[in-house]
């Protein structure tokens, strides 16, 4: 049996005194699209961030593919990685978008996206500028490649960090509230780059308020609260019968 691209077990994360993950267990198939829904300051973003070792996390397991980060007590307590050439191998396959793109100001979006092949997974410069016009032209934007991000609307420049994501071949996709930082009439844009990646069978995870859209493209949903998964299961179950209070009146309140 292939492993799931993705696991997480008994995750814990704290900020000093505040226990922000409290234990949180994920399992990503191959294919699968899971939302992580939960109201402001419940862990979603730092459960993410985690995963992809932005944030140091204080206790538990990230198994990409079938293998572990290998992680030990760092000074604070915290674990840091043990083996930074495994680390950086591993946190290479599991791509991350942010609200705010995160886009390399001072180079071309092309230039953005051959980067971290080049540099990460040593890929000659002529392969890196083919697979980038290639996933530029699946983001909608090939005539962008020469611009610079300022140059580019809220909604371009996401697609850009998508393309940018894309061209590192990651087993899994995290996005953390990929619309919200966009004027409304550039959400639709950048949701349906996303559906399409669900459609081809990539696996993501991904933090949205979009309801409706998580309710279509998810394959299972998560509701995070104080940093537990207080629900999870198809986007029926949770939106329709949740079995958790606190999940059904965030449900009713983000209709
Ligand atoms: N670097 C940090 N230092 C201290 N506390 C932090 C830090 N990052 C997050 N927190 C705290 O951890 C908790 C969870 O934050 P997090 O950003 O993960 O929430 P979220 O679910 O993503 O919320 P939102 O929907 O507002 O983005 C909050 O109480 C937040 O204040
Ligand atoms: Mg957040």
């Amino acid at each position: 049996m292939t492993p799931p691209a993705l696991e997480v077990r008994n995750l814990h994360k704290r900020f000093g005194d505040l226990e922000v993950l409290k234990g949180v267990d994920l399992v990503a198939n191959d294919g699968a699209v899971i939302s992580i829904l939960g109201s402001s300051g419940s862990g979603k973003s730092t459960l993410l961030r985690c995963i992809n070792l932005l944030e140091n996390p204080n206790e538990g397991q990230i198994i990409v593919a079938g293998e572990e980060m290998k992680l030990k007590a760092g000074r604070d307590g915290a674990l840091v990685a043990a083996d930074s050439k495994q680390i950086n191998r591993l946190r290479a396959r599991v791509g991350f978008v942010f609200q705010s793109f995160n886009l390399w100001p001072h180079m071309s979006i092309l230039d953005n996206i051959i980067e971290a092949p080049r540099r990460v997974l040593g890929q000659p410069k002529a392969d890196a500028i083919a697979a980038a016009e290639l996933f530029l032209e699946k983001v909608g934007i090939a005539d962008k490649r020469h611009a610079f991000p300022a140059q580019l609307s809220g909604g371009q420049q996401q697609r850009a960090a998508i393309a940018r994501t894309l061209a590192m071949q990651p087993r899994v996709i995290l996005f953390d509230e990929p619309t919200s930082a966009l004027d409304p009439e550039m959400v639709q844009e950048v949701l349906s780059v996303i559906r399409a990646l669900a459609d081809e069978g990539r696996t993501m995870l991904l933090v949205t308020h979009e309801m409706g859209f998580a309710r279509q493209v998810s394959s299972e949903v998560v509701f995070l609260h104080q940093g537990q998964v207080e629900e999870i299961g198809t986007p029926e179950q949770v939106f329709e019968h949740s079995k958790s209070e606190r999940c059904r009146q965030f449900m009713s309140s983000h209709k």
